[in-house]
């Protein structure tokens, strides 16, 4: 136990609880609070804050709403009509419900096209893919190991793959010159400077499709990270809890796919190198359930994050409702589909409304977000510039929107915006707003520069005529 002083009162509590790893202090946190302060609400509260950093999904709650009225029975404690609620309050074997990780695995298939199946002994269920994540680095790593990530990353990796773990993040720097691409050298790069700052890699967490680019994966870039891997000897997570929402159709390549090639098959050391994090927070915009999963190939893994689940169990009541719904699978393939096209939808809505504000956004084809080019608007291009743009967007034009410092972006400037947690009303007046903002911050910087130019041309006539001419009128000293 530590005594902890702060400037108010003395509190003992220990080092791990005090720390700040978790990262809840950056600004991607703190845009949270500032908008719990002042929610936007279209009679109540018109002019309140609207939340464009909450990676949510409300786009498809009418469809599970109508599932659920017209399926009764898995929301009732009932199944083929009998009372099942001493089952299900008695319920604790970390192992989970056999049915619903069936109807887990399967619905992972689904979502990659069923040409990969999955084996439900391989799937160990947890609360949410932030338990999921944890555990995994609980099962791979020491503290003091490293975890190499492509940047920019999902803020809560911080908290998640970091602070209870001990475990930490080196960053793999990728960046906008060519749309934010894995590459050989970067890989390397980032393994070097682990070394140098002796640290142990253990492994490389990418997550696919990528919060918060909302791009995917390629073919070169995951056979390039397996190559890595393997050569390295280390470990390959990949977090595809975006695998839902991708809406390119065949745009998605998951990683357990790549490894069925028979190159990589038949190397059973890396196949039991590779895991993917799984949940339904995204896809079926279920957060508030808490339903994640680890799915990996080595045993031992397995074993260990299955005793490790017991601080993170899905509760038996959550996991018998949605082995009802996605055991449904004719209603779970009209939903994938349904969902795929609102995203693409709303993804086209945010994409022109800025456009017509003259800004562009990285090339996407998945998530709940876009990664915005902001560069033209920094008074210079620095991080400190990009913190107080990030300001005014905050508290003038009432937006949260998380700014690519918090996701560790190497480049200042871009800002991830959120597209699926409102309506479609909410996310035009977004657009309004900050159409508004940019044509008067830019009109006043063409004042300013015009002002600035007139400046500088007479201060250059000035030192021109100081450098040439002795004589100098007194006004000018
Ligand atoms: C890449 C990534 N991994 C994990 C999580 C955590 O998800 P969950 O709500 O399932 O814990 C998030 C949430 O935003 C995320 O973006």
């Amino acid at each position: 136990m530590t005594t902890i002083t702060t400037t108010t009162t003395t509190t003992k509590i220990s080092d791990l609880a005090a720390t700040n790893n978790h990262g809840q202090d950056s600004s991607y946190f703190l845009g949270w609070e500032e908008y719990e302060k002042n929610p936007y609400h279209e009679s109540d509260n018109p002019d309140g804050m609207i939340q464009m950093g909450l990676a949510e999904n409300q786009l498809c709650f009418d469809l599970l709403e109508s599932w659920l009225a017209n399926n009764p029975e898995p929301a009732s404690f009932t199944k083929n009509g009998k009372s099942v609620f001493r089952n299900l309050a008695l319920f604790q074997d970390y192992h989970g419900l056999p049915e619903f990780k069936k109807a887990f695995v399967n619905y992972m298939s689904m979502l990659r096209g069923n040409k990969v199946t999955f084996d439900p002994k391989k799937l160990v269920l947890t609360a949410g893919a932030t338990s999921a994540n944890e555990t995994l680095i609980f099962c791979l790593a020491n503290p003091g190991e490293a975890l190499l990530l492509p940047t920019p990353y999902y803020p809560g990796f911080d908290r998640d793959l970091k602070w209870r773990t001990g475990a930490e993040i080196v960053p793999i720097k990728c960046t906008s010159s060519n749309g934010y691409k894995i590459t050989k050298s970067a890989l390397e790069e980032a393994y070097n400077s682990a070394k140098r700052q002796g640290l142990k890699v253990k492994g490389v967490l990418v997550t696919n499709p990528s919060n918060p680019l909302g791009t995917t994966l390629s073919k070169e870039e995951i056979t390039l990270l397996l190559t890595f891997v393997s050569n390295k000897n280390v470990h390959l997570i990949s977090d595809e809890i975006y695998a839902g929402t991708v809406f390119n159709g065949s745009g998605f390549l998951s990683v357990m796919e790549v490894l069925m090639e028979k190159k990589w098959a038949n190397n059973k050391d890396l196949v039991q190198s590779v895991h993917i994090v799984s949940s339904l927070s995204k896809d079926l915009g279920l957060p508030g359930f808490r339903v994640g999963a680890i799915y990996s190939n080595d045993p031992l893994v397995v074993s260990a994050a299955t005793k490790m689940s017991s601080f993170g169990l899905v509760s038996a009541q959550t996991q018998h409702l949605l082995a009802g719904l996605l055991s449904d699978t004719k209603f779970m393939d009209y939903y994938i589909a349904q969902n795929q096209r609102r995203l693409q939808t709303r993804h086209s809505m945010l994409v022109s409304g800025l456009k017509k504000a003259g800004v562009n956004c990285l090339d996407s084809n998945s998530g709940l977000f876009c990664w915005v080019d902001l560069r033209h608007l920094l008074k210079s291009p620095t991080f400190e510039s990009e913190i107080e743009l990030w300001k005014e967007i905050v508290y003038e034009v009432k937006l949260n929107v998380s700014p690519g410092s918090s996701c560790h972006c190497s480049e200042p400037g871009w800002f991830r915006v959120c597209f699926a947690n409102m309506s479609d009303d909410t996310l035009d007046l977004s657009m309004q707003r900050i159409k508004e903002f940019i044509d008067i911050k830019l009109n006043k910087n063409s004042h300013q520069s015009k002002r600035n130019s007139r400046r500088m041309r007479s201060l250059s006539k000035w030192v021109f005529r100081l450098s040439f001419d002795g004589d100098r009128v007194p006004e000018e000293r």
